[in-house]
């Protein structure tokens, strides 16, 4: 297993950060933590992170534009190798550029159940709004704060009496379970066949009038009470991939498309010239090509009938 490299960038105690580079030490765990970064040179959990013999880095941002501390940062990290960042208690806004470099690669641990209560004073908001739960969240840094797509919440019953500080100490603990775990889910997913079988369901079952069956054991959509249009080939005959197998115009263009990257096109065993077979276990799939691939297919093996209800609803 070829385990993600993790950089954490932090600004202080490093709790979290500490709960990721312990999870990470498990031989099972499918990352590793290659640098601790910091723009903060007193961060206690620099400390730690050196005697546990880990890469660390600190960088003051006192008296830089932001935009140059963050590509500081960046090529440190990059430099270091990593695959992904993981933000654990970083408190510095990062600029659109740095944002946008790790788009889908940098995740968050933040102390509320998101969407609610963005920014600081997390648990004062949730008590004082007399929630029954406050929580923490992990989830993909997007350009807007604390906005990205959710990957994973825990929930943590408010006590009668909690302060903010109590509250925050029982979040802590819940964080540290969540965060190691939805990092791991989160880096793994891409070699998860399961995780890919259900990202093409969702795109083709959002075809009109599909439906999915079972054949030799794949997953397979169709149009309902017509042709199939697409594949999902899971580890046949012990291959070891995960693949989608789509319509293609015929020969020529199963050649072509073989030819223009022969590590994620393949002529389908079985299938003939009329398919082609698109790896998804390669780590950088563009999953909204795969949805266009979906519905090309889709469109091969319409009937008539369908395609020209669709135009005529098209017009309107
Ligand atoms: C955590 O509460 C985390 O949710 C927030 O910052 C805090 C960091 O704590 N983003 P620590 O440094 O990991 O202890």
């Amino acid at each position: 297993m070829t385990k993600a490299r993790i950089a954490i960038l932090i600004s202080g105690t490093g709790t979290n950060m500490a709960a990721l580079l312990y999870a990470a030490k498990h031989p099972s765990c499918p990352y590793e933590i290659i640098l601790v970064a910091s723009n903060n040179s007193d961060a206690e959990g620099l400390k730690l992170a050196a005697a546990e013999g880990i890469a660390t880095f600190a960088q003051p941002h006192q008296h830089l534009d932001r935009a140059v501390h963050d590509a500081m940062m960046h090529d440190r990290i990059v430099h270091a190798g990593a695959t992904h960042v993981a933000l654990a208690g970083y408190m510095r806004i990062l600029s659109e550029a740095f944002v946008q470099k790790w788009e889908g690669r940098m995740l968050n641990v933040h102390p509320s159940l998101l969407p609610k209560y963005k920014g600081l004073h997390t648990h004062q908001r949730a008590i004082d709004a007399g929630d029954s739960h406050g929580g923490c969240s992990v989830h993909l840094v997007t350009a807007e704060l604390d906005d990205g797509p959710v990957l994973g919440q825990m929930q943590v019953a408010i006590l009668p009496g909690d302060t903010a500080d109590t509250l925050a100490e029982r979040v802590k603990l819940a964080e540290h379970q969540l965060y190691p775990r939805i990092l791991a889910e989160y880096v793994s997913r891409d070699s998860d066949p399961a995780w890919l079988v259900q990202q093409v369901r969702e795109r083709a079952m959002a075809q009109p009038e599909a439906d999915e069956v079972t054949s030799h054991g794949m997953p397979c959509f169709g149009i309902t009470g017509a042709k199939k249009f697409a594949y999902v080939s899971v580890d046949h005959h012990g291959d070891g991939k995960t693949a989608l197998l789509v319509k293609i115009s015929g020969a020529e263009e199963q050649a072509m498309l073989i030819d223009s990257d022969e590590d994620r096109y393949y002529r389908p065993a079985y299938f003939g010239d009329g398919w082609i077979g698109i790896r998804l276990d390669l780590g950088d799939t563009d999953w909204d090509h795969i949805g266009e691939w979906l519905a090309k297919s889709w469109l091969a093996v319409a009937p008539k009938k369908l395609t020209k209800l669709m135009d005529v609803a098209g017009e309107f």
